[in-house]
């Protein structure tokens, strides 16, 4: 492709987007695709000759747009947010443009420091002055405390775990699974890795953590790693952080904040309560690409002692030595892969065009949703709201798990919306979740009116 027909396409293309963005897709928000429609309708081999760039956007149009869950229509509330913007795909644009890797300072010096710049600029925010780096995602960003709790306890990187009494970790049983997979990475075993008991409001007790750990202790096993959750995936609650920071401290245990969804929220000065406990923790972390308007993928990720981090992951072989090393921040430390994008760029295009109180707006706009919404809810004489929500998540069900199952599906077989579930304490809940970048009072009315027409 020379350069004048890729200029023509990406003018089509950024034209695409943008009437993409305003009007959205005509079909359904999630697709009723069945397994191997797709695979079955994409040629078998790759083409010997170079193909026509309209044919193959066209074929992007007919075959791959009807075919995926349009995760940033308004309409879409299943799982978690996923937003994008203007501004972040404009960032992206550039990054992909640019495709610069950001591996070492050397290899960009602007990324590396727009990198530190920005989580400085997130830190200020979200009210926590630690230096932070940026992740794929929460998975990696929880898999990395792992590790850098792991090499303070023992010296696996070197010696391996032969011989020695197991470490153990724990999360709450509301946990996301990201905790599980960064236990079976980081080699410690489903078998040593706890899911503490949570209460009535799914937080983790604290109390059932201290009798694990005294447990674990006592039969010779080595504690080492804990995980609190602010705004579980399954009903956004929130982990007494003081407390099990405390616990943390007296057992002198490392302890990971995962605030995947919820982190957002702390850039309210209203919601900052949700940071309580977290400067006693040792990382920390939260997705703007879930609710903070920035293309996937970007993970927040900070932490208190970098030398932590970084004691588990600094590798330096000989052809990625520069001079400037010892004055310098090699983000390739501060995570398992070497090679890193230019996420920087779309966080800093977000963070200038909306504008600290841009971004307030949108989220205080998204709480207030939630707040209303569950308040019809509660109102209703055949739904039960399961709690007040704190955030953006909305959970409720029918009484008995058949109906709200049924009811679920009735929605989403409407292509109108798109709601997931979950169990919790063994109620089938549908859940709710609001975020979108576009999404406003009329989408959720429109929402609530479905449900209504739908429970008759
Ligand atoms: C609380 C929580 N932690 C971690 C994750 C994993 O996020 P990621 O897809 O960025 O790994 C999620 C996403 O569902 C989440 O809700």
């Amino acid at each position: 492709m020379d350069h004048e027909r890729f200029r023509q396409i990406g003018h089509q293309l950024i034209d695409w987007v943008a009437d993409y963005m305003e009007n959205g897709h005509d079909g359904p928000v999630v697709p009723d695709a069945l397994p191997g429609d797709v695979l079955r309708r994409i040629a078998a081999h790759a083409p010997q000759e170079a193909e026509p760039p309209d044919q193959v956007i066209e074929d992007f149009k007919t075959l791959i747009v009807p075919n995926l869950a349009h995760w940033n229509d308004p309409r879409y509330m299943g799982y978690f947010p996923c937003n994008h913007s203007g501004p972040g795909i404009l960032g992206e644009l550039l990054s992909a443009g640019l495709n610069v890797n950001a591996m070492s300072w050397a290899t960009s010096p602007a990324a590396t420091e727009l990198e530190i710049a920005m989580m400085r600029w997130l830190g200020e925010m979200i009210g926590l002055a630690w230096p932070g780096t940026i992740q794929d995602t929460a998975s990696t960003g929880t898999f990395c405390a792992m590790l850098a709790a792991r090499e303070q306890v023992a010296p696996i990187n070197r010696e391996g775990y032969y011989g020695r009494p197991p470490l153990v970790a724990y999360v709450s049983d509301q946990a996301h699974s990201s905790g599980i997979k960064a236990a079976r990475m980081a080699g410690i075993g489903d078998a040593y890795l706890r899911a503490v008991p949570s209460d009535a409001q799914q937080a983790m007790n604290v109390q059932e953590l201290a009798r694990l750990i005294k447990e674990d202790r006592l039969a010779g096993r080595v504690p080492f790693f804990v995980m609190a959750t602010v705004g579980t995936t399954s009903t956004t609650a929130i982990d007494p952080v003081p407390e099990i920071a405390g616990l943390c401290r007296r057992e002198d245990l490392y302890l990971h904040v995962d605030a995947a969804l919820a982190g957002t929220a702390a850039i309210l000065p209203e919601m900052r309560w949700i940071m309580n406990g977290v400067t006693e923790a040792d990382s920390f972390l939260f997705n703007p690409h879930k609710w903070m308007f920035t293309n996937f993928d970007c993970c927040a990720y900070f932490c208190k002692d970098p030398m932590k981090l970084k004691h588990a992951l600094a590798i330096q072989p000989e052809y990625l030595k520069t001079q400037h090393d010892a004055s310098v921040e090699n983000f390739r430390d501060w995570s398992p892969q070497l090679g890193r994008r230019f996420r920087a760029l779309k966080l800093w295009f977000v963070m200038r065009m909306f504008g600290v109180h841009g971004l307030q707006e949108k989220v205080r706009s998204h709480l207030k949703l939630a707040k209303w919404l569950s308040a019809q809810i509660a109102a209703h004489p055949r739904l039960h709201l399961w709690r007040e929500p704190t955030l953006n998540t909305v959970c409720l069900h029918l009484g008995n798990r058949a109906e709200t199952e049924a009811f679920m599906l009735r929605l989403n077989d409407t292509g109108k919306v798109f709601l997931t579930h979950t169990i919790v304490q063994g109620t089938y809940l549908i859940r709710i979740s609001l975020g979108q970048t576009h999404q406003t009072a009329e989408h959720v009315h429109q929402l609530w009116q479905l449900m209504n027409e739908q429970l008759t």
